[in-house]
């Protein structure tokens, strides 16, 4: 299925935009410095799900902040398919006791890494493939 562009220049540190691709809601959010280092800070080991669940990387690789954001340089940014791991529910963003995403549904709560952390989601919110192809593009897909 076709990718899609996204023009992030707008997004300043704590805004976010919601895209539709394939069907599905994709949260791009420019992370503030303490959402960073608020999400850095979680030992893995209080992890509920250990892998990073990004189509980018290895299935095995981690869940640390880094391996959930675009990467060395580029980690303010996260890019999460925008449905619950629970039943598909839409979580909403800056939201929950993590300060990242809380699902309404049945009350799922993520982190600012959109890591699950509480509630019956088994597994952090996917990370679709997707690429910077400029300082201000994304390309999903
Ligand atoms: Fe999100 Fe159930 S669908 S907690």
């Amino acid at each position: 299925l076709a990718s899609i562009d996204v023009d992030v220049s707008a997004l300043e540190p704590g805004m976010s935009l919601t895209v539709k691709w394939r069907g599905k809601p994709v949260f791009i959010r420019n992370r503030t410095e303490k959402e960073v280092e608020d999400a850095k800070s979680v030992p893995m080991a209080e992890l509920k799900d250990p892998v990073s669940r990004n189509a980018n990387l290895a299935a095995d690789a981690t869940a640390s902040d880094l391996d959930r954001s675009a990467g060395e340089g580029k980690e303010n940014w996260i890019v999460m398919i925008g449905s619950c791991t629970h039943l598909g529910c839409v979580p909403l963003g800056q939201s929950g006791e993590y300060g990242g995403w809380f699902c309404p549904c049945h009350g799922s709560v993520y982190d600012t890494a959109g890591r699950i952390r509480k509630g019956p989601a088994p597994e952090n919110l996917h990370i679709p493939t997707y690429a910077f192809t400029s300082d201000t593009v994304i390309r999903i897909g």
